[in-house]
């Protein structure tokens, strides 16, 4: 992997304010100045060398204190065209659906895609509506107060093909419901605003699950397939049906600033969902779900290991929050593509079920490698790290019972748990590769009568480790292999 260095002196960021672009320019309270910026902007565009998309340094992941998303991104330029949805007939009266209206605002900006892209403002209001497609160079823009409210008929949300690494629906066999935002095939996508919010209304998705009337798998609030150079940022995502906001097959996209929320006990309702998708950065979010905060997956069983799409160079970094039944930062159970390099930095989480948790299992195939955790605060969390095993959790019967996922090379670092229930649970596979593990750096109070790691099937090397890891974990510092150290 060629290795670059990860901040860029030209940032491909803009300040904030500037980002969305649109907005100001099409009615700028202060004409002269915004032009002036832009001008400067405009300027400093053609005599600024265009960043190329720089892979992060896994190698040595703590060297630089100064990180950002920058690199994972290239900034586009503001838009030429800037229309409002209410140019389409919609109305934010919160009732009237605007299914309609957002199909054909999208349709008319897609003309715009080789002009100089186009921009769709969101503003202030109720906007009910059915699910759209977003298309390329392309700007949705959600203004203060602007909320786009998900419609309540499944109709509204319909059924597509099932992705190709999953071999069906998550949840049913066959087909699924198309997210509410959706994209497939995209370039140059910005999803921002001023804190608007994108609210699925997912209460009837949640009890068709829990009465088990539910016919298709349930829809995301934001799915884009199959796209790259994508930036999401400054937005609240409410009540997704079912995972929040899902990117598969996709490279290049940033995830910043973000709001997430459902309810805690909502079914399967994750916050992001990277999934067999390289060069992804999320920072600076906050999310409370019903189930993992993020998840990074790469397919499932015989139909992940057959397309072999991995998720490979994932940030997550100053993302905190709550999931009482799941876990801050899950790899998997779906990780069949294989999972490498991952960097979680200054991960809070408090009371949840699991501050990082490892899901594989028999038939998984895959791998999970090249994962580093550095920064984990936790407070009343249930099991503090956990690698799983055995949720019998298969696609159909054709899954490979030979399939062994293979994890490796997993360093987790700077660790500190308040009011942690139980001791870490490692449980690998017999007969499956779990090995290099290092442990560095742990500090656990642990509260309830377990505060004895509890391993199997696993191997590693832990320095300055407590309470004391199990015997599998080497901790003489003269034999320790250079990328795990002593002290
Ligand atoms: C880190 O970022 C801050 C804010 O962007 C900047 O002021 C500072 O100079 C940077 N430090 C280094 C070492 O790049
Ligand atoms: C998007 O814009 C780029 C130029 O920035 C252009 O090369 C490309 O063709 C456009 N894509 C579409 C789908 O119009
Ligand atoms: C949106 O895209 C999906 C997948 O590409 C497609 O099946 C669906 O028909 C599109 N919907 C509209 C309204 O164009
Ligand atoms: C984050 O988003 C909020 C609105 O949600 C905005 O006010 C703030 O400027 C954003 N911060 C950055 C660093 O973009
Ligand atoms: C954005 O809105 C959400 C929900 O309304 C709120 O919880 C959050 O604090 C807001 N973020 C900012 C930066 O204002
Ligand atoms: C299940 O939930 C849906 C959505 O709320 C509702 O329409 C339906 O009547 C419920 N069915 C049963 C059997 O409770
Ligand atoms: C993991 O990192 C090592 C050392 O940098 C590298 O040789 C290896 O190719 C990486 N593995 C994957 C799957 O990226
Ligand atoms: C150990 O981790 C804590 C955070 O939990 C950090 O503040 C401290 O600097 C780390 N110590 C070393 C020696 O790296
Ligand atoms: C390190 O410890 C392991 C088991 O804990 C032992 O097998 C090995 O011989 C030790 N190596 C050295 C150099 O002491």
């Amino acid at each position: 992997m060629a290795v670059t260095p990860w901040t860029s002196k030209t940032s491909t960021y803009v300040p904030s304010g500037f980002d969305p672009g649109g907005r100001s320019l099409r009615a700028p309270p202060f004409p002269l100045i915004i032009l002036g910026v832009v001008a400067f902007l405009l300027w400093s565009r053609l005599h600024m060398p265009r960043p190329a998309l720089s892979v992060a340094a896994f190698e040595d992941p703590l060297a630089a204190s100064n990180r950002s998303c920058a690199g994972f991104y290239r900034l586009e330029r503001p838009r030429k065209a800037v229309f409002s949805v209410k140019d389409f007939g919609a109305v934010g009266d919160g009732r009237t659906s605007n299914t309609a209206a957002f199909r054909a605002a999208v349709r008319r900006l897609e003309e715009f895609g080789d002009k100089g892209g186009a921009q769709l403002n969101v503003p202030r209001g109720r906007w009910l509506t059915g699910s759209f497609n977003l298309t390329s160079n392309f700007t949705l823009f959600l203004e203060e107060g602007a909320v786009i409210l998900g419609s309540p008929d499944p109709e509204e949300w319909p059924v597509i093909e099932p992705l190709p690494s999953y071999g069906r629906g998550r949840e049913r066999l066959g087909g699924r419901h198309i997210s509410l935002i959706h994209g497939e095939g995209l370039k140059n996508v910005v999803i921002t605003g001023q804190n608007g919010t994108i609210d699925g209304q997912g209460k009837m998705w949640w009890d068709l699950w829990w009465n088990r009337t539910l016919e298709h798998t349930r829809g995301h609030l934001l799915e884009l397939v199959n796209s790259e150079n994508i930036l999401i940022s400054s937005l609240t995502f409410l009540n997704s049906p079912f995972w929040t906001i899902h990117p598969v097959y996709c490279s290049n996209v940033v995830l910043k600033n973000l709001t997430v929320k459902a309810p805690l006990h909502s079914p399967n309702t994750d916050g992001i969902d990277p999934d067999s998708s390289s060069n992804v950065c999320i920072e600076d979010c906050y999310i409370e779900s019903g189930d993992d905060l993020v998840a990074v997956k790469s397919g499932w069983d015989q139909y992940g290991i057959a397309m072999a799409r991995p998720s490979s160079n994932v940030v997550i970094r100053r993302v905190s929050g709550t999931t009482p039944t799941c876990s801050g930062v899950g790899i998997g159970s779906e990780m069949s593509g294989g999972v490498s390099n991952i960097l979680v930095e200054d991960l809070h989480v408090w009371d949840s079920a699991a501050a990082v948790r490892v899901k594989t299992d028999v038939g998984r195939g895959g791998y999970v490698t090249n994962v580093t955790v550095a920064g984990l605060r936790m407070e009343r969390v249930k099991i503090p790290i956990r690698f799983s095993r055995g949720s019998n959790d298969h696609p159909d019967e054709g899954w490979d019972p030979k399939a062994f996922p293979v994890v490796k090379r997993v360093l987790i670092r700077d660790v500190v748990g308040f009011g942690v229930e139980n001791a870490p649970v490692l449980e690998g596979i017999e007969g499956a590769v779990f090995e290099d593990v290092c442990l560095r750096n742990v500090t656990l109070f642990v509260t309830g009568k377990e505060a004895k790691w509890h391993c199997e099937f696993v191997a590693g090397e832990a320095y300055g480790v407590s309470p004391m890891p199990c015997d599998q974990f080497r901790s003489n510092a003269s034999s320790s292999s250079s990328w795990c150290g002593g002290f």
